[in-house]
């Protein structure tokens, strides 16, 4: 009999066991029922976690837009895939259908085509949440053209360098984008961003905000008449099972961003088969994820594990906030949503606001509620649960990474009982294990350590684009033989995961994966400045903010502080984004450092936690005196309101 579908805990932990004793048999039952294959596999494992490599289905042939939208197309062509929510409520919502989905990445694909584009080139994609971003991710993967989606949201320079490293020839961008009663100019952004890229010939772009935009002669070109003359039928690429599907840039705790690999045929298997079972999706529910597709939660669950399904997904454009902080709630009332997935930092703003504007709303349609991108606090749980779910709705808060391409540690709602706080259980497949600082796994429960994962699962990202050995080093060197994920976590004396936070230097903020060297970089562009250490500390709607310690160059520097602070959070802007902005910036005239140069993170941590009673072991300090006037100084980055 199939798994495809778990709906009580005895038949979880009957088909955990099946998943773990024999993943090879259970995976390809899986897949063999429910995807559409040109040609199976010869093999459905080979893994070697010590060079790394992980093939999965080797030998088969496939395009997972046949099974995103052909397939669908007999028995839902007239059912709404994408159901696009404008940022203006006033506007219409649009529903596209598999069938007009179909001849839209048809289209688009004819027209990448045209351009000049082919199976193995990368294609940046830097829109807002309009249709066009979700199809003109599946018409790169209906030619086999590799995207590289960058949030909407990243500076020109993080643009820049994302084009770079992965040699897109082509980027996809529109006039530019609305963000609540905002209007951003997205081809300004592009435009400043390609004097740097040298390799990019050609640039579509979409029109959205209606604004007067420069088109480079001979470069840009708009979408729209393009795709009016392209034809609707395109022939799905026939794909290996491992060529290249996507790439997806995640921040590093070191130097550049990681361009995660993820291949076809696992990811496809494993998104669909965890969107299925994850939020219970039946056949006319209507599903609706808040992230941004320039996320891996949008990629794996707005896009490819829901139509693989052949589901109804909602791509929302704005934000929470417009035109008021009742937006969402309206929304899951308007278009009678099901499923609901967001993240912490959105719920802890939105409970902020009082209960008037959810009130206002029916939101009984609601079955299931899910959390992502970092630890949900224990009032969060709560306000959701009591307030959205109405004590109904269990909520799913689902572990994962941009790295494991899908949902890892997870409740599957109404068969695993949920506990605040806790991701609960390993979903079908995955194995979990915590390992103490000596590098021995620690067994039993009632236990706490650092989280890896033993065995190889369907999507995990194979490599980091152009630097094998850096997807090594970050992965795989930690703990032989194992995938360590940069989190901590305990197991409680049921065996369910609570995550508790990063272990290395990604700070989590607003659910964004920031690691601290490139924001130090760029705060050294400076020219006062001479170094920088950031870290995170707690904010009650944010999980984390970022505090920076900053020394200048000259001790005796007049410049009136609050300035300086915000030309470093200009430079910040520029390099990275808006999200990567200091919260707080204290002025010091010495950093904490052991011997052999290293900054000695733990002590400034502390001290941006308020946490000064026990700094622990100072003694391997070269500097120990620092550490007081640290202490002493920290008003100054407190009482200051810039
Ligand atoms: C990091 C990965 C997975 C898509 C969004 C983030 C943290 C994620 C949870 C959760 C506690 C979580 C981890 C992880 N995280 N989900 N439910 N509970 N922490 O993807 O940007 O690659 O970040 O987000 O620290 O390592 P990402």
């Amino acid at each position: 009999m199939s798994n495809y579908h778990i709906k009580h805990l005895e038949e979880y932990y009957q088909v955990y066991r099946k998943s773990i004793r024999c993943p090879e048999h259970f995976w390809e039952e899986i897949a063999e029922e429910h995807f559409m294959w040109q040609k199976k596999w010869n093999n459905v494992l080979s893994w070697d976690f010590s060079k790394p490599e992980i093939k999965w289905f080797e030998g088969a042939k496939l395009n997972i837009t046949e099974n995103c939208i052909d397939r669908h197309l007999a028995t839902r062509g007239n059912k709404t895939a994408i159901l696009f929510e404008p940022n203006n409520p006033s506007e219409l919502a649009e529903h596209i259908t598999y069938k007009q989905l179909s001849e839209r990445v048809n289209r688009f694909a004819n027209v990448l085509k045209q351009e000049g584009i082919k199976k193995g080139d990368r294609v940046c994609i830097y829109l807002p949440m309009i249709p066009e971003l979700a199809i003109s991710v599946l018409a790169c993967a209906r030619i086999g053209a590799i995207h590289s989606v960058v949030f909407a949201g990243f500076s020109a320079t993080a643009l820049s360098t994302r084009i770079n490293d992965s040699d897109c020839k082509m980027v996809i961008t529109s006039d530019g984008s609305y963000r609540g009663p905002k209007t951003i100019d997205l081809k300004g952004i592009v435009d400043e961003a390609l004097e740097s890229c040298s390799g990019v010939n050609s640039v579509l772009v979409a029109k959205r905000i209606h604004s007067g935009i420069n088109m480079q002669n001979g470069r840009d070109k708009w979408l729209q008449p393009l795709l009016d003359e392209a034809s609707i039928d395109c022939k799905a690429e026939i794909m290996d099972a491992e060529d290249p599907l996507f790439i997806l840039y995640t921040s590093g705790s070191t130097g550049k961003p990681k361009g995660m690999v993820h291949t076809t045929a696992g990811y496809m298997v494993y998104t669909a088969y965890t969107f299925k079972n994850v939020f219970q999706y039946k056949e006319d529910d209507i599903y609706w994820c808040t992230a941004d597709i320039g996320w891996i939660t949008g990629h794996s669950y707005i896009v490819y594990g829901p139509l693989a399904n052949g589901a109804t997904t909602v791509m929302f454009e704005g934000v929470p906030s417009y035109p008021d902080y009742g937006r969402f709630w309206e929304i899951v009332e308007k278009h009678k949503i099901n499923q609901f997935y967001t993240a912490p930092t959105a719920i802890r703003a939105l409970a902020k606001q009082g209960l008037e504007v959810v009130e206002k709303h029916d939101l009984s349609s609601l079955k299931v509620l899910g959390s992502v991108g970092e630890p949900i606090n224990e009032e969060a749980w709560h306000w959701y649960n009591d307030n959205i779910g109405k004590k109904q709705s269990p909520i799913v808060d689902t572990w994962w990474q941009t790295e494991t391409g899908g949902i890892m540690i997870t409740p599957i709602p109404f068969v695993t009982p949920t506990k605040p706080t806790y991701a609960t259980l390993p979903f079908i497949g995955i194995q979990p294990t915590l390992m103490d600082e000596n590098g021995n796994e620690i067994k039993g429960n009632q236990v706490s350590g650092r989280l890896c994962v033993k065995f190889p699962w369907p999507s995990i990202a194979r490599t980091i684009w152009g630097n094998h050995k850096r997807y090594k080093d970050t992965y795989f060197s930690a703990y032989e033989n194992k995938y360590f994920t940069g989190d901590g976590a305990l197991r409680d004396e049921v065996g369910y995961y609570r995550i508790t936070g990063r272990v290395d230097d990604v700070i989590i903020v607003s659910g964004h994966n920031l690691g601290t060297a490139p924001i130090e970089d760029a705060v050294n562009e400076h020219p006062a400045v001479a170094e920088s250490a950031i870290v995170g500390f707690p904010h009650d709607v944010k999980g984390n903010a970022l505090y920076g310690y900053v020394i200048l160059k000259d001790v005796g520097e007049t410049r009136d502080h609050n300035n300086l602070r915000k030309e470093i959070n200009q430079i910040i802007t520029e390099h990275i984004g808006p999200i990567a902005k200091l919260d707080k910036i204290q002025f010091t005239e010495g950093l904490p450092k052991t011997r052999s140069g290293k900054i000695m993170r733990r002590i400034l941590r502390k001290i941006a936690h308020n946490d000064i009673s026990n700094l622990g072991d100072t003694s391997t300090l070269l500097n120990p005196e620092v550490v007081q006037s640290i202490i002493d100084g920290k008003k100054n980055a407190d009482n200051t309101n810039w």
